[in-house]
């Protein structure tokens, strides 16, 4: 098996490379989704929430630096166009909605589409035992586990 300077498969590494520029660029389009969302929130909530959603895409933008600077250590190139990122995600656009459930909403169907990716790159890092793209999904996924417990309890709050 031909390994790189990181000891890593070379094969096995390019693969997760192209699902971490998927996942990038469905971060990326979420990160969008929360400034639109920051933006155009109205109503009783808008303190609350305007803040929230700022909280959450300086939260995103952190880790899509972390996931783009992963692809340079394994020897890989970002993504870094709109272009690119449009056709490599598919996670859910919103667009003008200023409804805080449909903003919450979003935010949780977006989150479950990350969770999603970040458990199959979990599963092809810790079968190369690429422990710093394993240990990192570990986080995110953690992190977003608990958002998305938070953002439930916040839509159960109106039922
Ligand atoms: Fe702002």
């Amino acid at each position: 098996m031909k390994t790189n300077s990181l000891g890593l498969p070379v094969k096995e590494t390019q693969v997760l490379v192209a699902e971490l520029n998927i996942l990038l660029s469905n971060f990326q389009v979420y990160y969008q989704n929360l400034r639109g969302l920051h933006w155009n929130i109205r109503g009783k909530r808008f303190f609350d929430l305007h803040l929230k959603f700022e909280e959450l895409y300086n939260d995103s933008q952190l880790k899509i630096d972390m996931v783009a600077e992963r692809i340079l250590t394994l020897g890989g190139t970002p993504l870094h166009t709109f272009e690119d990122y449009t056709n490599n995600s598919k996670i859910k656009i919103g667009k003008n909605i200023s409804n805080d459930e449909v903003a919450i909403q979003l935010v949780i169907t977006c989150l479950s589409e990350l969770l999603k990716i970040e458990r199959v790159i979990l599963k092809q890092s810790s079968e190369i035992d690429d422990e710093g793209t394993n240990s990192m999904m570990s986080d995110f996924i953690k992190e977003q586990e608990k958002t998305l417990w938070m953002m439930k309890a916040w839509m159960e709050e109106e039922m």
